[in-house]
């Protein structure tokens, strides 16, 4: 079930998303973070606030993604923050999306990302931008396969490492 988060989610919402950001980027994709940078990342993007802040900001969208009753990824749409020379005031961002590994493969992502798609496509008629890591080619993939081409690239920063990222976009209506 994908239902829109409520205040008393943030907190779940922060640990979904550290458990993730592990098993994503140091687990899966072995990035090699310095610890103090990840950490540092951990406690200023990650934290339950931000989620709380976003949940209660209508110009974000947020959402949580359940299997058997349990909360098992989320997504977090707003206002597009990706550097790009054509990006324009009122353009929407998919800022994250994110699954646990035990229900990847199963579909729940795609529905996930198509019900955030159609909020930001009801939000507003420009384009909509996605930055996703440059190996991540399972998320390019689902990307590509809704509308989603690259237009560039740019660096996301996880403390002071910085990571190669691809910036997308499926221009608007
Ligand atoms: C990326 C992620 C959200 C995808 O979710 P998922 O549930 O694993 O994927 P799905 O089962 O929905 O999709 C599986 C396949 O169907 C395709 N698909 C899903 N929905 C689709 C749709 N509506 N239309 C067309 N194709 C679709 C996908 O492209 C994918 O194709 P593939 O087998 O060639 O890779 C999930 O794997 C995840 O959370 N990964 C780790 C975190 C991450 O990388 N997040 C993205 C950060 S930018």
């Amino acid at each position: 079930m994908i239902r829109r988060a409520v205040a008393a989610d943030a907190d779940t919402l922060s640990r979904l998303a550290v458990t993730t950001f592990f098993e994503t980027f140091v687990d899966g994709f072995g990035i090699p973070y310095p610890p103090a940078d990840r950490d540092a990342y951990i406690a200023e993007k990650l934290a339950a606030a931000v989620f709380a802040g976003r949940i209660a900001d209508p110009a974000f969208g947020v959402w949580v993604a359940e299997h058997d009753g349990e909360a098992v990824g989320f997504a977090v749409a707003g206002p597009n923050g990706l550097p790009h020379a054509d990006a324009r005031d009122g353009d929407l961002e998919l800022k994250q999306l994110y699954l646990t590994r035990a229900v990847q493969g199963l579909g729940l992502g795609g529905r996930l990302f198509e019900t955030t798609l159609a909020w930001m496509e009801a939000q507003a008629p420009g384009a909509i931008w996605i930055g996703v890591w440059s190996g991540n080619l399972k998320a390019q993939r689902l990307y590509q396969a809704l509308g989603f081409e690259k237009a560039g690239g740019y660096q996301f920063r996880v403390g002071s490492w910085l990571d190669d990222e691809l910036i997308l976009r499926r221009t608007g209506r």
